[in-house]
């Protein structure tokens, strides 16, 4: 079988990433250069900065991933790229930078939706999976539920009507003092937490479709956690599991829902949420009982990485779909 190798790179917000993939499955490098220490400082991702650090990283860390992936630029096939959706001036630098490589090279470029490299990151750890599928994404700017007839089809059910479920983890974990990434700080404080201590609603959990909503958790969430504080009750690991708990029950029975109307035995997690380990468990628990198999990405590829831009970029590469060198890089992207 002809062995097609795509670089993969990925700058869409604070992560600068680079992957050389074979035929869409066998990862030869995977290289992720994380911002994350810079942008704590500030509590969350400082566009302008992220922006600044990837110009400064993406020729070393391209270079990391051929080196690694034991390659020169001449063998690949292809250069895959993030060009939406992400924060602008980030996107820019990889779009700019594999536009680069594109045309010096003489190879095709491919632009690559962000949102279907999350999801193809499950294709990556598990592909055995069996279509057709129920697919929930959720990350720090999407919480969506997509019904997939396959690996590159996929119709919206549903996505949420203001904040993302990683947004509404950042905004709790910041005025709950607990730093950025807010998921895997709450998700930690939570460990400790005692189960049913306190109350939140589940909010949209009856809403008659596949839309969420999480702006109204946080709002109860930030009320009573005031609340408490004001009585000298506030007690961060039950506040953060049970905030944990409310997203996670919303999204478990959704999706579910979901699976149940259309009929799939398979459910897909993606994005950085995935990574929560109490969103795995919970779904996993309450798919089994209705005979549904669940799948994730392991961590590394819950979170934003380009071993899963090269993956999409295979299936663009199949089926001839190339990009001119006069894309440009979009902020917002559906799927
Ligand atoms: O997919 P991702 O890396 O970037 C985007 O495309 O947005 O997702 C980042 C989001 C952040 O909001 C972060 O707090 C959340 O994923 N996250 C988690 C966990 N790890 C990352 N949320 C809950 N639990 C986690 N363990
Ligand atoms: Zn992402």
């Amino acid at each position: 079988m002809e062995e097609i190798k795509i670089l993969g790179i990925e700058s869409s917000c604070d992560e600068t990433a680079a992957a050389v993939v074979v035929n869409g499955q066998r990862i030869l490098s995977d290289i992720v250069n994380t911002q994350v220490p810079i942008h704590q400082q500030f509590g969350g991702v400082v566009p302008e900065i992220a922006s600044r650090k990837h110009i400064e990283n993406i020729a070393q860390v391209t270079s990391a991933a051929l080196k690694a992936a034991g390659l020169s630029f001449t063998e690949l096939d292809a250069i895959a790229v993030t060009n939406r959706p992400g924060l602008i001036g980030a996107l820019l630098v990889g779009v700019s930078f594999a536009k680069a490589l594109a045309y010096s090279l003489q190879k095709p470029l491919i632009a690559v939706n962000h949102l279907h490299g999350h999801i193809y990151a499950n294709m990556l750890d598990h592909p055995e999976i069996e279509y057709p599928a129920v697919c929930l994404v959720v990350s720090g700017g999407h919480t969506s539920l997509l019904y997939m007839k396959d690996v590159t089809e996929y119709q919206l059910l549903g996505e949420t009507i203001d904040d993302a479920a990683g947004e509404a983890f950042d905004k709790v974990a910041r005025f709950m003092g607990l730093g950025y990434p807010g998921g895997p700080k709450v998700q930690k404080a939570a460990e400790n937490g005692k189960a049913g201590a306190l109350q939140l609603p589940r909010v949209y959990l009856n809403s008659g479709n596949y839309d969420f909503s999480f702006s109204g958790l946080k709002t109860a969430t930030m009320n009573l956690w005031r609340k408490t504080e004001q009585t000298g009750t506030a007690h961060v690991a039950d506040m953060a599991l049970e905030f944990q708990t409310a997203l996670v029950d919303v999204l478990v029975e959704k999706t579910l829902q979901a699976a149940a109307e259309y009929q799939v035995k398979t459910v897909l997690l993606a994005g950085g949420v995935a990574a929560n380990t109490a969103l795995r468990a919970t779904m996993t628990e309450r798919a089994k009982v209705r005979n549904i198999a669940v799948y994730f990405p392991s961590f590394h590829l819950c979170t934003d990485n380009a071993a899963m831009i090269a993956g999409v970029g295979y299936h663009h590469f199949l089926q001839g779909d190339f990009a001119g060198l006069d894309i440009n890089a979009q902020s917002q992207a559906a799927f």
